[in-house]
């Protein structure tokens, strides 16, 4: 199986964004090491503290943001990073030639019940003309991003890369330290008969996701024709890597049970990177009003609605937008 670099220089990846990558790597695989310790090492758990998304602070949130942000900003190729779990962006150096979007910690509610988690980063060129300290730098859109990624600590820790040349999936080789290609060019199928979403919110969705949502619990006998399987693994890291792996629809509609807080999920560290990776691998990234990748963000923290898996049945759903 080929290793990660040579993999990453035969589609042509730059040797500074490639070493990058790797700094990136090293951090997930102590996060790796310490998610797998589990109750051994009292990691699990909350902190007392709140994040500015208004989340209390898992412990493993801190310890893993904390473990990227060091060896990211170390790394001399950065001229800041932002995460979920910073109020702002954090500056590494001003000639540094990216910028560091991550999610240190995906489905942090998992942690204490020794569930799917895992890491999400994007990278973006950092502009020269803006300060290393200024949050404007991160307001691109999803379409330059450079490489997304994520890497899930489940049974076995693995990793999900695009470099804009294909989406890859690799697993940690926990004998060698090492990420080891397995799969080139995964495609998500266009079709599909499974859903991805928190149904509990159902009754404060916008009317078109509920009609759509209706229309595949009625199975068989209904409009569509055909019977839905429901998946709901409440970290969006495991859930996509479920679609990645055999297809899907995921979202996570706008609603309206907390006026402040239209929808959850973040452009920058979790629908971004996520919608690259689908798109890479052939599948579809949206809002019901458009291409997740086209938003150009206002703030570092901002919030998306989410719709994203199998092309036809992504394009099924916003048709009920029409
Ligand atoms: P995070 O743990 O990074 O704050 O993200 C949690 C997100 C996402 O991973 C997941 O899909 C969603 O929240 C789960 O939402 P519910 O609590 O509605 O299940
Ligand atoms: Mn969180
Ligand atoms: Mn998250
Ligand atoms: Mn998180």
């Amino acid at each position: 199986m080929q290793r990660l670099a040579p993999a990453l220089r035969q589609d042509n990846v730059p040797l500074d964004l490639i070493s990058l990558i790797q700094a990136i790597l090293t951090a997930s695989k102590d996060i790796s090491f310490r998610v797998g310790q589990g109750h051994l090492n009292d990691l699990l758990g909350s902190t007392e503290d709140e994040n500015v998304q208004g989340e209390v602070q898992k412990k493993l949130d801190v310890i893993s943001n904390d473990m990227l942000k060091e060896i990211i900003l170390e790394s001399g190729f950065v001229k800041a990073i932002s995460s979920e779990e910073e109020d702002h962006c954090v500056a590494g150096v001003e000639d540094g030639k990216y910028l560091v979007s991550f999610d240190p910690l995906d489905g942090s509610s998992n942690t204490d019940i020794n569930s799917l988690i895992g890491t999400i980063f994007s990278i973006h060129e950092a502009p020269k003309d803006l300060a290393a300290n200024d949050n404007d730098m991160f307001k691109q859109a999803g379409d330059k991003q450079v490489c997304a990624g994520y890497v899930l600590y489940g049974p076995s820790t693995m990793l999900a890369m695009t470099t804009g040349n294909g989406t890859h999936f690799y697993v940690l080789d926990k004998t060698q330290g090492e990420f080891l290609l397995v799969e080139r060019n995964v495609q998500v199928p266009a079709d599909t008969a499974e859903f991805s979403v928190n149904m509990s919110n159902q009754r404060f969705w916008q009317t078109p996701m509920q009609n759509y949502i209706n229309d595949l619990l009625a199975g068989n006998t209904g409009p569509r024709g055909k019977n839905f399987n429901m998946r709901w693994i409440a970290a969006m890291v495991g859930d996509i890597h479920r679609v990645l792996c055999r297809g899907g629809i995921f979202t996570y509609p706008t609603d309206s049970k907390d006026a402040s807080k239209p929808n959850k999920l973040r452009l920058m560290y979790e629908a971004n990177p996520m919608a690259f990776l689908l798109e890479q691998a052939g599948g579809l990234a949206m809002t019901s009003q458009g291409r997740i990748m086209d938003i150009q963000p206002d703030s570092i923290h901002q919030r998306v609605e989410v719709i994203m898996g199998s092309k036809n049945e992504v394009e099924k759903c916003l048709s009920y937008y029409k």
